[in-house]
């Protein structure tokens, strides 16, 4: 059993890596701009056809990473958290997403006082946030956000570079109970994998390969799980735990240091 999602997606024509933010980004590597457009739309193709809805937000050519529309906003129970950007090249996307929002009918679109990179950092379960920090997002954000959503947070310390949010080494698989994840351990402090540990025992752990294919940057409706198809290590124990990957190839959105996740940002309630 699954519900239907609505996702907000951002189509790649103007993705360029012009700067290098993480560890990812190499301006001496081009991107081919067709091939990122045909890979974003067979992954927006397959939300739709497994029933869900996705809206577009219209691309700025002066925000090549705006195709990462995950970074733009936290939206819990209608409510929608903006961004604040770390860097100043992505900043600008703060004010389009907030126009979006408002734009869309959203009752309660906030402007933040700290850095936050919107679901780059933030990860919702039933109950809870859970909080990346030590990149990008501000550890001041955690409590602004527990104050406006009225959910406890939890922080977790990312200490690995090239796993810079904590969507890139941390998955929710099922949004309907506080304990279905999938996590790659080493990117994170070790009283945060303590943390997690004690939290999640029956998570499925990624091995660095899986990691490093940007695995952990998966999308999951609570049944499919729509993942980089080089993580062919997390397919199995996502079967096991009774889950359907859904293999997906976003290889140039790679090279901006993204996946699945990144590109989607999911509009809850
Ligand atoms: N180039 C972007 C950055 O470094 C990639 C963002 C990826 N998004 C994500 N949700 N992890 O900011």
């Amino acid at each position: 059993m699954y519900a239907a999602r609505r996702y907000l997606m951002c189509p790649p024509e103007y993705f360029r890596i012009t700067y290098s933010i993480n560890p990812w980004m190499d301006p001496a590597k081009p991107v081919d701009v067709p091939l990122a457009v045909a890979q974003w739309e067979s992954l927006r193709d397959r939300f739709r056809s497994l029933g869900h809805t996705v809206d577009e937000l219209v691309p700025r050519p002066e925000l090549p990473d705006m195709v990462y529309a995950a970074n733009g906003a936290t939206v819990v129970d209608g409510r929608v958290l903006g961004a604040r950007f770390a860097h100043p090249e992505r900043m600008g996307e703060a004010r389009v997403h907030r126009a979006w929002y408002e734009e869309q009918g959203f009752g309660d679109v906030r402007e933040p006082q700290h850095i936050n990179e919107g679901e780059g950092d933030f990860a919702v379960t039933a109950s809870w946030l859970l909080a990346g920090r030590g990149f990008r997002s501000s550890p001041l954000s955690h409590p602004e956000a527990q104050e406006f959503f009225g959910r406890p947070v939890i922080g977790l310390d990312l200490v690995d570079p090239r796993f810079y949010h904590l969507d890139t080494a941390l998955a929710v698989l099922d949004d309907t109970r506080d304990d279905a994840v999938m996590y790659y351990p080493a990117a994170f402090s070790p009283g945060s994998r303590a943390v997690l540990a004690g939290l999640f025992p029956d998570a499925v752990l990624a091995e660095e390969a899986d990691a490093l294919a940007l695995g952990l940057n998966a999308v999951s409706d609570g049944h499919h799980v729509l993942l980089p198809q080089a993580a062919q290590g997390l397919f199995e124990p996502l079967r096991q735990r009774g889950y359907e990957p859904v293999p997906v190839d976003l290889t140039e959105l790679l090279k901006g240091g993204g996946s699945v996740k990144c590109c989607t940002a999911e509009l809850r309630g």
